[in-house]
């Protein structure tokens, strides 16, 4: 006999790694990630100095009554972190402080993720989808896959979400309409400063139709650089303003992020993924770089077909290489 209870969705194990984890956790117990009729089992490994403190996040999450919430694990055993987990949002690692460069960080992650990439090869569910929030997030998916050669290419991704939804907030503030009627802006490359963000196929929804961002802004100066330097140091201007790096942000747009990847993208519209290169836009093969994807079925594809001007393919290489080094830096760290 059918009951109520029998309709309901098997619950969705999502693990969280680090540092946002008390921004996030609820937000994704709510169904921010999932969706509102989606339970979830939250798993939260942090090293062991903040084993306490993630103790008194469990404690919360248990106060707060959230009916999608299945079950909490709080735990710094790596091992045990990963086991059965569909989705792991990785936002653990070494964080970058005011002054310091991304490549400062980069030596101490890449052992880091090494760890966490074995532990969720032996421990995970077999189509886990991984996204990577910790920098230096692009090349630390690289190395997760190396080290966890099971775990298909197409479900390793990272976050360039934050810098997409930056760029549409900028672009909201200076032409003073909602943030929900921008969209189609593009985050090119790395989540980086050399990342590009741009405009050329974006549009605001008017009551006149959709017009394209570029004729409204009607200031090319203004596009092409205040605004791409404003995005590109969103994240240290945050850590300039907090001594932290962001949070809500990082944690809202990774929700965003997993929701269009599981969910799918809606109709018309495009968001921004750290994914695999395939080679389009002639950008090297297996990179992890941030193309405009559309989703669908739990699936990720690489818009094609796009006009890229010479300015844009400019900044799409500069990015580009600066993901080349980045690599081989981490090559080098983990010899
Ligand atoms: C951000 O973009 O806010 C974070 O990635 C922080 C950082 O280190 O840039």
């Amino acid at each position: 006999m059918w009951s109520f209870l029998s309709m309901e969705k098997e619950p969705v194990t999502v693990l969280v790694t680090g540092q946002i984890g008390y921004a996030i956790v609820p937000m994704i117990a709510r169904g921010a990630m999932l969706g509102p009729d989606q339970p979830v089992i939250l798993h939260m490994l942090d090293i062991e100095p903040a084993a306490e403190s993630l103790n008194g996040v469990k404690m919360e999450l248990i106060d707060a009554a959230f009916p999608l919430l299945r079950g909490v694990v709080a735990t710094t055993d790596v091992q045990e972190a990963c086991k059965g987990v569909n989705i792991a949002v990785m936002v653990g690692g070494f964080p970058r402080k005011e002054g310091m460069e991304r490549k400062d960080v980069m030596s101490k992650n890449v052992s880091i993720y090494k760890a966490q990439a074995s532990a969720l090869e032996k421990n995970a569910a077999a189509d886990v989808k991984v996204l990577v929030v910790a920098n230096p997030a692009n090349t630390n998916a690289l190395i997760l896959k190396e080290f966890a050669p099971s775990i298909p290419e197409k479900n390793i991704t990272c976050l360039t979400r934050l810098d997409h939804n930056r760029a549409l907030g900028q672009i909201s503030e200076k032409l003073n309409v909602h943030v929900g009627d921008v969209k189609n802006v593009i985050i090119w490359g790395n989540h980086s400063s050399t990342q590009y963000p741009d405009v050329n196929h974006a549009t605001v929804t008017t009551s006149g139709g959709e017009k394209p961002v570029k004729e409204l802004v009607a200031n090319d100066q203004w596009l092409n650089t205040e605004f791409i330097t404003t995005v590109q140091q969103r994240g240290a201007a945050i850590i300039k303003a907090r001594k932290l790096s962001s949070a809500l942000s990082a944690a809202s747009s990774a929700c965003d992020h997993i929701r269009d990847w599981v969910l799918g993208t809606p109709k018309g519209s495009w968001v921004s993924m750290g994914v695999y290169s395939d080679g389009s836009y002639g950008i090297q093969r297996g990179l992890v770089y941030s193309f405009p994807v559309t989703c669908e079925k739990g699936q990720w594809s690489i818009v094609q077909g796009l006009k890229i001007d010479e300015f844009s393919r400019g900044k799409l290489d500069a990015t580009a290489q600066e993901l080349i080094e980045e690599k081989s830096l981490a090559h080098s760290c983990l010899n």
